[in-house]
């Protein structure tokens, strides 16, 4: 008890605590930190969204995405190349749809030679190695603004609109694309879909579902790319989920894996951390996330403004994902990111 003591006072005249456990000993070094990280993101987790327009030698800056823009297709194969070359593995297709082709039916989404089989037959032919996302809904191509069918009285048709998405789907699956991504949140597509896929011999064309797509108001700056938001009349609330729950989320994931689905999202990002990791956990499915438009311009105008330093705050925001269990991330920021990892790797 003596020598307990006395090593007590000895303790204590250096200024030094009795602690075993040091836990900063671990992050004492570059190479320990290095050793003991749990989490890294590399290029291979990293989908990029483009847009695309009619029409030839077109750049069309988005005011409220900084460094995004929308491209004509001669264009968009130089951007969607860089891509490629930084070893990104898949792009996300955006096609600008003219007013004039806008319809309360959305026809124009199933046109076998609209822009969205047209971009994606280009960079097919161009990139037959990359992976091409195609979304599936219909607000880039209705008159309303809206993923769905539009009745009289302002509901949004379930069933009716399932249908058109089918057709959307195969115009795409022909046109050659990889994954059908169906972001509009209709009851039910995703098997519909897989169903009309399989029987047109689309065995290996993958479903992502949009499986927890909050109505969230982070989508502002993406309505502004399509033109889409200026049209749109009350808001999603009746099919993209309420920010508040997130069983439902669950529910949402569970039916979307049963009728098909090979890989699922949740979008928005950042401020649905908890729904990545309770998605992950729960069903250990490939797990998708969306970094949208309103997270991208909110990082870029801190930037612009020198209140977050850009590059640090980008692959903190991705490894945040990874941290959450996301097993890919669709970022405005894959191009930038896939250049920061390439310059660590050095
Ligand atoms: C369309 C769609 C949206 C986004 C992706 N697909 C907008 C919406 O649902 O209103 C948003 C992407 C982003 O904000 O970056 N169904």
């Amino acid at each position: 008890a003596a020598a307990i003591d006395a090593a007590a006072a000895d303790l204590a005249a250096k200024r030094q605590l009795s602690l075993r456990m040091r836990p900063r000993r671990n992050r004492a070094d570059a190479w320990t930190r290095r050793l003991v990280a749990e989490n890294r993101l590399s290029t291979d987790d990293l989908i990029l969204p483009i847009f695309s327009v009619d029409g030839e030698n077109r750049r069309e800056p988005i005011a409220s995405m900084p460094g995004v823009e929308r491209l004509s297709l001669d264009l968009l194969v130089a951007h969607v190349g860089e891509a490629v070359e930084l070893g990104i593995p898949a792009v996300a297709l955006f096609p600008v749809t003219p007013i004039d082709l806008k319809t309360p039916d959305g026809a124009e989404a199933a046109n076998p030679d609209n822009l969205m089989c047209r971009t994606i037959r280009t960079l097919k032919s161009q990139f037959p190695e990359l992976g091409l996302v195609g979304d599936v809904a219909l607000d880039p191509y209705t008159s309303h603004g809206h993923d769905g069918l539009v009745r009289e009285d302002g509901v949004i048709l379930n069933d009716e609109t399932v249908e058109v998405l089918v057709a959307q789907a195969l115009a795409q699956a022909d046109a050659g694309i990889d994954i059908l991504a169906p972001s509009d949140m209709m009851d039910g597509r995703i098997g519909a879909i897989r169903d009309a896929l399989d029987a047109r011999d689309h065995q290996l064309v993958r479903i992502c579902s949009y499986a927890a797509k909050y109505a969230s108001a982070f989508y502002g700056p993406f309505r502004d790319a399509l033109n889409t938001g200026g049209l749109l009349k009350g808001d999603k609330r009746t099919y993209q989920m309420d920010p508040a729950n997130t069983d439902e989320a669950l529910r949402e994931v569970a039916l979307d894996l049963q009728e098909g689905a090979d890989m699922v999202m949740v979008k928005p990002g950042m401020p649905y951390l908890d729904i990545v990791s309770r998605v992950k956990q729960t069903f250990a499915v490939p797990t998708f996330v969306y970094q949208v438009s309103g997270e991208y311009a909110m990082l870029k105008a801190a930037a612009a403004n020198s209140w977050l330093d850009n590059d640090k705050i980008v692959m903190e925001t991705l490894l945040a994902f990874k941290r959450a269990g996301a097993d890919a991330i669709l970022t405005y920021s894959a191009i930038e990111a896939a250049k920061l990892l390439r310059q660590m790797r050095g």
